[in-house]
């Protein structure tokens, strides 16, 4: 499995740095949609001076020719299709194989990644005892990633092209089993196992909602709602669970160690634990009196530490495209189960075409993200609130392979190790134990 990464082009133009009396041009680099960077990898040698950029967010770590978004037109594009047709007209295996492989796949070649992904989806028996192990009531996210790291120890072969192969298939087919065990676990049913007649999307809510009393039909329209919110999730770039699985690979850890790690930084409530944040929020808001002006005060009160989960993004300054997606898909998915969880799309609604108007947001650029809609969605399909970030870890999962998968086979690729700015004591004398107060 290898992808062409496309060389980036030198600029015409260089930049120079002013420094210590002495003026040091820089490289200035093209991608393939205009973006330009300065090339900083002499700055140290020939200046002495590292850059400091706390959250990374004038900071390209890599080439990468997988996702391109461009945040103040709102656009976002896997592998140069735009996310709209993707999400309109793609399957999410279809979207995996194209990140994966940098082109869309062939009828063969889906029909043979979607028989191998359905014959790898079972777990080895003794996972049966792994779950045990963990408490009834721990969040789905880290038991998620506890399993994806035990994964590693059940396939310890060395890495391979075959068995890199192997392993990204049996990610991909493993994950829907492990989030629905993950699932039944913490409500103390029998799991239920995969059926390889299901598609991807019907199988996970098969697994996640089936008892071996009662089947569940799985209303074909509500797993096409599952496939969109998947492919949604899919990549987006080098955001922080992305880069997580960068950061570990380029040690040359494997692959499921570094997905292991992505599902733990995707936890975080800032990132796509977001989800879960947007839901509580909404049903804190009905719950006490409905008030979403009075919840944007908070939100804007800088004594306060309330934020307006679901809003702002460190790339979007416009709207970010996913939410505009989901949006519509509300109100349709919402129409399928009835309106159980209208009053929350109400209340979210209602709260944006505040936010929209209001100077605070405005300034701020801040506009509804993927986590803003994406929970009403999940809650009006019946997942528990708990399990809406590992839906998020379901549809990311291609996206993180894709770039760990991008960063082996980049010759830049270094051990990412950043510098620091030290800030600490000065040297000092250690001091006796019977000299200390
Ligand atoms: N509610 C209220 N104020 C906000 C919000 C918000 N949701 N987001 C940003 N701000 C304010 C922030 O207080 C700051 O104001 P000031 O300039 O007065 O100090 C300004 O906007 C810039 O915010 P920032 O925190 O410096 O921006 P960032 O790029 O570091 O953070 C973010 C981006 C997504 C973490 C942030 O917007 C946020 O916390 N949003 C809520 C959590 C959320 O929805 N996360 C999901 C992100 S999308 C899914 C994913 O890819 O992870």
């Amino acid at each position: 499995m290898t992808t062409q990464i496309l060389p980036m082009v030198p600029a015409a133009s260089k930049a120079t740095i002013e420094y210590d009396g002495r003026s040091v041009a820089l490289p200035v680099i093209r991608g393939s949609e205009g973006e330009e960077a300065i090339d900083i990898a002499t700055l140290r040698q020939k200046t002495g001076l590292i850059t400091l950029d706390p959250g990374f967010g004038n900071t390209g770590s890599c080439r990468s020719a997988i996702t391109f978004i461009d945040g103040e037109k709102g656009i976002l594009r896997y592998r140069g299709y735009p996310i709209e047709e993707l999400a309109e007209r793609a399957s999410f295996l279809e979207v995996a194989w194209l990140l994966i492989h940098g082109e869309l796949p062939s009828p063969a070649q889906l029909a043979s990644f979607e028989s191998e992904v359905k014959h790898h989806s079972m777990l080895h028996e003794d996972f049966r005892r792994f779950f045990d192990a963990l408490p009834k009531d721990a969040h789905p996210m880290p038991v998620c990633a506890a399993a994806v790291g035990a994964l590693a120890t059940f396939y310890q072969q060395p890495e391979t092209e075959q068995l890199t192969h192997d392993t990204i298939v049996r990610l991909i087919s493993k994950m829907p089993t492990i989030a629905a065990f993950s699932y039944k676990h913490s409500i103390g049913q029998p799991f239920i196992y995969p059926r390889n007649t299901l598609d991807y999307s019907t199988n996970f809510m098969h697994m996640m909602f089936a008892t071996p009393c009662e089947p569940y039909e799985v209303d074909p329209r509500l797993a096409r709602a599952i496939n969109l919110l998947l492919i949604l999730h899919a990549d987006h770039e080098q955001n922080c669970s992305t880069s997580t699985v960068r950061v570990v690979g380029s040690s040359q850890a494997n692959l499921f160690a570094g997905i292991a790690a992505g599902i733990a930084a995707l936890w975080g409530p800032l990132h796509g634990g977001a989800n879960q944040q947007v839901i509580e929020m909404l049903e804190q808001i009905v719950r006490e009196d409905g008030s979403a002006e009075k919840f944007l005060a908070r939100a804007k009160d800088k004594n306060d530490t309330t934020r307006l989960m679901g809003f702002g993004h460190r790339v979007y300054k416009s709207y970010d495209p996913r939410a505009a997606i989901l949006k519509k898909t509300c109100a349709e998915v919402i129409r399928v189960t009835g309106g159980g969880s209208s009053r929350l799309l109400d209340t979210a609604m209602k709260l944006e075409e505040i936010a929209l108007r209001d100077e605070y947001f405005v300034s701020r650029k801040l506009y509804p993200n993927v986590d803003f809609y994406s929970g009403v969605i999940y809650r009006a399909l019946g997942i528990p609130t708990n399990m809406f970030t590992v839906m998020f870890a379901l549809g990311r999962t291609p996206g993180w392979v894709a770039h760990w998968l991008e960063m082996r086979h980049d010759a830049d690729t270094r051990i990412a190790r950043p510098r620091q700015i030290y800030t600490g004591a000065t040297q000092r004398a250690y001091r006796p134990m019977s000299e200390r107060r």
